[in-house]
């Protein structure tokens, strides 16, 4: 891993306040942890207050709408979030794709919206068991990226992308070393197509889906993964800092 390795935990919809003392727990990991950078994206209503609590992980968020402000009820702006502490925020993951039917354009707008409020992104990406199937898992994931990803001339410098693969999340079958090296080595000749040599290298690319303590040495090891994007597994500190720690392993070797 030429950069430096990102470590995200992607909470989904879990957790109540009860969930602050991992988060103080994963915090207070990371401060002895420090070739590794550590984020979490708890739910919103808890992103203030895990914020206040960090004194070393950023905190993320899960969503956002692409609009500023208005009569949009129950969605929350990029402005918003991050006035509430976030640094970041998680787009087009394939939950929302799915359950919220968001097209690339939307997630792609949502992108925009980020930017313009100054957080960084993630953007998430991955086929479906079918596609994968077919033979066509790379021109799905890289077409998908094409109309996801925002071209600005600031984008690359605040882009993370997420490579996970639909079959692989939450089913405790994570992707084969040699299919995520590939997937990561095609993302990477179009982020570089996207954005120049130099900055299309500096954009990292994770891996996400059933990462856990046992196997993130592996998956972290492979070609062009700068990272983890992490759900399940994220949820605990000492199963989430498990995989913080074998990539600083990984950095140590
Ligand atoms: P799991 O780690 O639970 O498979 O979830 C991955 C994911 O969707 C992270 O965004």
């Amino acid at each position: 891993m030429p950069q430096r390795p990102y470590i995200v935990g992607n909470w989904k919809m879990n957790g109540t306040r009860a969930m602050l003392s991992e988060a103080r727990a994963i915090d207070r990991a990371a401060q002895r942890l420090m070739k590794v950078e550590v984020a979490v994206a708890p739910p919103y209503t808890l992103l203030h207050a895990v914020h206040r609590e960090a004194a070393q992980i950023a905190v993320g968020a899960q969503d956002c709408h692409p609009g500023q402000e208005g009569a949009h009820t129950g969605d929350i702006s990029a402005g918003m979030l991050a006035d509430a502490g976030a640094k970041f925020v998680i787009l087009g993951h394939s939950e929302r794709r799915e359950s919220h039917a968001e097209s690339n354009s939307c997630v792609q707008e949502k992108a925009l919206a980020a930017l313009d409020a100054g957080m960084r992104i993630i953007m998430c990406c991955g086929e479906a068991d079918k596609i994968r199937q077919s033979g066509k898992a790379e021109d799905f994931v890289i077409q998908q990226l094409r109309e996801s990803l925002p071209t600005l001339e600031n984008a690359a410098e605040n882009l993370t992308v997420a490579y996970e693969p639909i079959w692989a999340i939450g089913t405790g079958n994570s992707a084969t070393v040699g299919d995520v090296s590939a997937m990561h080595t095609a993302i990477r000749a179009l982020l570089v197509e996207l954005y120049g040599v130099e900055e299309g290298a500096e954009v990292r690319i994770l891996y996400g889906g059933s990462v856990n303590p046992e196997n993130a040495r592996e998956l972290l090891s492979a070609d062009e993964v700068g990272g983890a994007l992490v759900g399940g597994a994220s949820l605990t500190a000492d199963s989430f800092m498990g995989i913080a720690l074998a990539a600083a392993e990984i950095q140590d070797s």
